[in-house]
């Protein structure tokens, strides 16, 4: 018998008969195991609590305690511990009634040395595997506690995010900024640019008495004309420090300011700049007091806030996506049958939002609804998800529950707005037949025809409880069956036409 344990199996043998444990103890050893033994049951409990052995070998017939008895004292201790009866044929009855005590099982002496080793091991894998399983279902209870702990924290962080702007806001809050700078110095034009560090340039946020297209289509390098030098030196520059310096104006600083006079102020904050407010267009030729240039620096201040709490919020939204998809994959990952779903839909919609030429940010929509579809399956139980045989119509309720369900998760975070028509309607079919709201055709928003697509294409190609997955050319077949039905026909088509490329057929 191969030995292929990690570490050996501590195993007590309680025997009267002194040629029984020398017996035993020879077999053990061979076998790869440690033999603790003892000829009375008192002591035998004594070794247990002390030693902790994974396998427990007793004679029924003792005298003192009873082999029955000392099953019944062992459970007090272990509900686990296995135990094997030795009986002799006269007393087979009384093993049979241990085994209905809760003995593993019975060797009947004399005995029959293969059939010994081959119940021991036996013994030893199952006691094993059963200590594994217990560990990693203590693990996974346990990332699933941590998770809906961290979710519930995220919730209240949203409460925050409230007072967050979000992309859209910050733009409209630049340029309210702009304009009651303006407004507090009485400059007629004023531009607000923020500082891209991907392709490090400025780039026009919000524009005040100039030409809106004009200055969104505006790239300044840092250095470069006189709003690049206050990025650069991140200090405030006026047209009194041209004249003092002795600089004159180039192309860029006359479509910016269209004045000669002017002044740029960094927006700076934790040792970097942001960006640059510019404000121009004064009649006459103005000095600019302390006072001036602290109001000025006093509103400038608010926009890098505001620029904080936006790179905040993007930051707070990546991470809250974050934890989702890693608690969706905790989700699938309790059902085998689920393992990686959501992780192969997302690789496939992201490919097929490619071979679309969608943009990058649609690409990134559809990627983050993918990888939380069917987040709504945190609260159906694991019976349903793991059965072997189609649902019966009240699981089948709970099932189609998944995709509000899923909703409701999101919707209290609000920083997610966008996903959730992804995720409610992922389940909706072309014909009106799907679930939750039976959308039909178009109405069902187009992101969620892809990720219905994918879905089915990963359901059919997968191992499900209830039945074995369907090789690739079937499943495209079924797809194809299914145009017009359950599927978009024309985002349909283009996925049977390209699947190849999409890499749905490699394994
Ligand atoms: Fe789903």
């Amino acid at each position: 018998m191969e030995r292929e344990y990690s570490s050996p199996a501590k195993i007590l043998v309680v025997d009267d008969d002194p040629l029984v444990l020398e017996t035993m103890k020879d077999l053990l050893e061979t076998e790869g195991f440690q033999p603790l033994l003892s000829s009375r049951a008192d002591e035998g409990l004594e070794i247990i609590k002390r030693e902790v052995p994974e396998l427990v070998i007793t004679d029924i017939k003792m005298p003192g305690t009873s082999g029955l008895e000392f099953i019944r004292l062992i459970r007090k201790i272990s509900a686990e511990l296995p135990v094997i009866i030795i009986t002799g044929f006269a007393s087979l009855e009384s093993a049979i009634e241990a085994i209905h005590t809760g003995a593993y099982d019975y060797i009947i002496k004399p005995f029959e040395v293969e059939k010994i080793i081959a119940i021991i091991h036996r013994a030893i894998k199952e006691r094993r595997l059963k200590e594994k399983n217990k560990a990693l279902l203590h693990d996974l209870q346990e990332t699933t506690r941590e998770l809906n702990k961290r979710l519930e924290q995220f919730s209240h962080l949203d409460k925050m995010s409230k007072i967050i702007c979000s992309d859209f806001e910050l733009e409209e809050f630049l340029y309210d900024l702009l304009n009651s700078t303006t407004l507090a110095v009485n400059a007629k034009i004023g531009s607000l640019m923020l500082w891209d560090d991907k392709e490090e340039y400025l780039l026009m946020k919000a524009v005040k008495g100039w030409n809106q297209a004009l200055g969104e289509t505006l790239r300044i390098k840092k250095g470069e004309g006189i709003p690049g030098l206050a990025v650069e030196k991140a200090r405030i520059i006026s047209h009194e420090d041209m004249e003092r310096e002795g600089f004159n104006l180039g192309k860029i600083d006359r479509e910016i300011y269209q004045s000669p006079h002017f002044i740029s102020i960094p927006i700076y904050g934790k040792n970097r700049v942001w960006g640059v407010l510019n404000l121009s267009g004064w009649e006459e030729k103005i000095s600019f007091t302390e006072v001036d240039l602290r109001l000025l620096s006093i509103l400038v201040s608010q926009a890098w806030v505001a620029l904080e709490n936006s790179k905040l919020h993007g930051e707070l939204q990546n991470s809250y996506l974050h934890t989702l998809q890693v608690l969706a994959s905790a989700i699938e990952a309790k059902c085998r049958y689920t393992r990686g779903h959501s992780e192969r839909v997302t690789r496939y919609a992201v490919k097929f939002a490619q071979k679309l030429k969608l943009s990058e940010k649609e690409i990134k929509k559809i990627e983050f609804a993918c990888g939380v579809h069917d987040i709504g399956k945190i609260n159906i139980s694991e019976t349903i998800l793991n059965k072997p045989a189609s649902l019966d119509p009240e699981e089948w309720m709970i099932m189609r529950e998944h995709p509000n369900k899923g909703v409701e998760i999101l919707v209290p975070l609000g920083i997610l707005k966008e996903l959730i028509p992804l995720v409610k309607y992922h389940h909706e079919h072309f014909d009106g037949k799907g679930y939750p709201e039976g959308l039909m055709g178009k109405a069902i928003p187009w992101e969620a025809r892809i990720i219905s697509l994918m879905d089915a294409y990963d359901a059919m190609t997968s191992t499900r409880p209830y039945r074995m997955k369907m090789d690739k050319e079937t499943a495209l077949r079924e797809i194809e069956k299914c145009l017009g039905k359950q599927f978009d026909p024309e985002l349909g088509e283009i996925f049977l036409a390209h699947h190849p490329a999409l890499g749905v057929v490699e394994e």
